[in-house]
């Protein structure tokens, strides 16, 4: 599965990465993510905020695959907000990785719109040392995580735009018009929670669609990510999982399919609300 997704400034991204929140630092994640590497995945999703950056590097250096062959994203925490500790943020998450360059940078949350009477300086801020580091060439693109068109819309308006957005998304969680926009501005939208964290798995349409089709609820769900030209970042430390999330590039939903899904009424998301995020 080496299809990619290619963004705003001609970077290649694998179409699935492995997504790493609740792995924590230590020999689990470091098997999960050899694991991982060995199916075939090349994309690792991490955070300063997840604590297993060190994790994270040490599977991608015992991997053996050249650095280049693997696509490694980290992730900006709230309380570094801010263009000096920002960049110092990202040489403690160099450091960890024990890497000498990120492929993908991005702000973890915005500054909460409804929390921040700044929230619009603070990202930007965030963003000028965003900018920066791609620049100097330490990290091959930019983006952010959880922001909404309205925190998106300033930073339109500086010298790099964001190449990628991260959200919560999938059929219980469908971000529509967070998806209608970046895809109008050239912004590739990644899916955390592509499964609901487990939670949508159990759904009804989504169950009978599996069967329909011969594969997993959670495949459906991964599926309809990549149909829309979303890059789900799918979490297991299963084995058997891992692998199952791999094989969604020998079918396709059909149109009456999607739109069966697109139809479902909200359930089984995070309530994690990017206006009211306090921290
Ligand atoms: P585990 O890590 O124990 O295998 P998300 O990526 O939406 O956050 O979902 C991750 C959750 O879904 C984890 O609890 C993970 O469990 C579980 N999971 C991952 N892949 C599958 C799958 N193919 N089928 C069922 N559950 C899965």
């Amino acid at each position: 599965h080496g299809e990619t997704f290619s963004l705003a400034n001609g970077v290649a991204i694998p179409c699935l990465g492995f997504g790493t929140w609740q792995m924590k630092e230590g020999p689990e994640t470091v098997a999960a993510i050899q694991k991982a590497l060995e199916l075939g995945y090349r994309h690792i999703d991490t955070a300063a905020y997840y604590q297993n950056e060190r994790s994270v590097g040490q599977a991608v250096r015992a991997s053996g695959l050249p650095r280049e062959a693997v696509f490694v994203t980290s992730k900006v925490w709230n309380t570094d907000r801010g263009y000096e500790s920002t960049l110092r943020a990202f040489d403690r998450t160099m450091e960890k990785l024990g890497l000498d360059y990120l492929d993908l940078y991005l702000i973890h949350w915005p500054a909460a719109a409804n929390r921040f009477d700044n929230w619009e300086d603070i990202n930007g801020q965030t963003w000028r040392a965003m900018t920066e580091l791609y620049q100097q060439g330490r990290v091959r693109a930019i983006g952010v995580s959880n922001f909404l068109p309205h925190h998106l819309e300033p930073l339109l308006k500086t010298e790099v735009a964001p190449m990628v957005n991260q959200v919560e998304c999938n059929p219980g969680c469908q971000q529509k018009q967070t998806l209608a926009y970046c895809r109008d501005h050239g912004i590739l939208v990644e899916a955390w929670s592509p499964l609901g964290s487990g939670r949508v798995l159990e759904n009804a349409t989504l169950q009978a669609l599996g069967k329909q089709y011969g594969k997993s609820a959670a495949q459906i769900c991964l599926r309809w990510c990549l149909e829309q030209g979303v890059l789900p970042l799918p979490k297991s430390v299963t084995p058997q999982r891992i692998q199952e999330n791999t094989a969604i590039f020998d079918f396709a939903l059909t149109p009456e399919d999607m739109a069966r899904i697109a139809a479902l009424p909200p359930f089984g998301g995070s309530g994690h609300d990017p206006d009211q995020i306090a921290f």
